[in-house]
């Protein structure tokens, strides 16, 4: 099954075709096209997303992103190359619309021929509501036009799926899942722990009271006066001041352990945050105080130097790391779970994976982790092609006239 995925969720556009054989235990994924757009530059000024304006940068790069896809997948046909630059203006500005299928739009899209696909998969949710409708007013326009079924799927199943996947030649499978998954889920707007016992059921096991990690990141980013996106900056002061502090202790007999400062005397450790909510019996988070606590901090020194930043960006890291790992230890123990899996575009961070990754082999050595290939941490089209693809195979599919944008859509059960 070929499938044609778009993601417009936040501020990456992004459309993928994949090529889909096998079942829910053995999937495989061949991807064809793969393109993407990302706004981080047009939104870096205002220190955050702006949804109105995400809507229009969607609906502006849309085409251009489906002309790549397709390109790459050399199912690109000269007549849809052949749209003028005003008819794709003016489809931008129809796709701005809420709910947006005019006929207009119709009669426009339809110079574009059906390439040979099988469905269309869509972000339905979570994500910034304007956002969202951009990308799904254009599926729905191109399932109905070129008469293929149209999927909806979950932002955060795709990063789940996108964990679960792992590069096989040139390919991507899905195979030996050891059930139960227990998935910490960090991005910009979530920090949950889900529970998969079977293909596609998840229950809730913690999430924030709060702030998600993500959010965290980037405000934390900003009182430094870095730029957004926070996450990146942080790691990259924080990375450095590790790899000072190795070289140092490198000399030592113990050596150094990247992982935490236990080594380093408190001069050298000149701020120490709080591990908000560590010792209670509960797999939630909370990442507001630890935020203040920034604040806090900062509030006394109104100049701080750049050493100081890498040193707050370390330790609010290692804060993090600590809080991340023993809830999902917690988790992990109450769940039973075999494999575990970090996803969204918070387990790009170069600290947090190592953290797990030398914790599971210490304390938890029969637990499978998995976390995603770098290039399918952050949103992408296609986790959204491989979620797409298993609702498909349960002949999970949206109706077009109904399908919405579900802004706080959630994946898990409560229980
Ligand atoms: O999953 P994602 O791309 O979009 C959402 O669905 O939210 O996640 C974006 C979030 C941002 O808060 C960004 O600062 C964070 O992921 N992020 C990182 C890193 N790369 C991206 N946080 C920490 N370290 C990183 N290397
Ligand atoms: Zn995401």
């Amino acid at each position: 099954m070929k499938i044609l995925a778009i993601e417009t969720s936040c501020d990456e556009t992004a459309i993928a075709i994949l090529e889909c054989t096998g079942d829910e235990q053995n999937a495989s994924f061949k991807i064809l096209g793969n393109a993407l757009l990302s706004q981080i530059e047009i939104h870096k000024p205002y220190g955050g997303v702006f949804p109105a304006l995400a809507k229009r940068e969607h609906a502006k790069n849309l085409i251009p992103v489906l002309d790549a896809a397709l390109e790459e997948a050399e199912m690109l046909r000269e007549d849809t190359q052949a749209v003028s630059h005003d008819v794709r203006n003016t489809i931008a500005k129809l796709l701005e619309r809420e709910p947006g299928l005019s006929e207009q739009l119709f009669e426009l899209l339809s110079e574009c021929e059906p390439p040979a696909i099988d469905a269309i998969a869509v972000t339905a949710g979570p994500g910034l509501e304007p956002a969202l409708w951009v990308g799904i007013n254009f599926a729905k326009a191109l399932a109905l036009l070129w008469n293929k079924p149209l999927v909806a799927v979950n932002h955060m199943e795709g990063h789940v799926l996108a964990a679960l996947a792992r590069e096989d030649g040139d390919e991507l499978v899905i195979k030996n899942v050891a059930m139960p998954v227990l998935a910490l889920l960090i991005s910009g707007g979530h920090t949950e722990l889900v529970l998969m016992k079977e293909w596609l059921e998840y229950e809730l096991v913690g999430q924030t009271r709060d702030d998600a990690v993500g959010e965290a990141f980037d405000k934390v980013a900003r009182m430094l006066e870095l730029p957004y996106p926070g996450g990146p900056e942080i790691s990259k002061l924080a990375e450095e001041l590790r790899s000072q502090v190795t070289r140092k202790q490198s000399g030592r007999p113990e050596g150094g352990d990247p992982r935490t400062f236990s080594q380093e005397s408190d001069e050298e450790r000149p701020f120490t945050l709080p591990r908000p909510m560590i010792h209670e019996n509960s797999c939630d988070f909370s990442f507001a105080g630890l935020k203040t606590a920034v604040r806090n901090l900062l509030k006394n020194r109104p100049d701080i130097s750049d050493t100081d930043k890498k040193h707050l960006a370390h330790e609010f890291e290692n804060a993090v790391g600590d809080v991340l790992w023993k809830k999902t230890a917690q988790a992990l123990e109450e769940t039973s779970a075999q494999t575990l899996v970090i996803g969204g575009g918070v387990s790009a961070n170069t600290h947090i994976r190592r953290v797990f990754t030398d914790a599971v082999a210490k304390e938890t050595p029969h637990v499978s982790l998995r976390i995603p290939t770098a290039a399918l941490t952050t949103d992408n089209a296609i986790m959204i092609g491989l979620a797409g693809y298993y609702r498909a195979l349960r002949e999970d599919l949206a109706n077009p006239p109904t399908l919405t944008a579900s802004g706080n859509q959630s994946l898990a059960r409560v229980v």
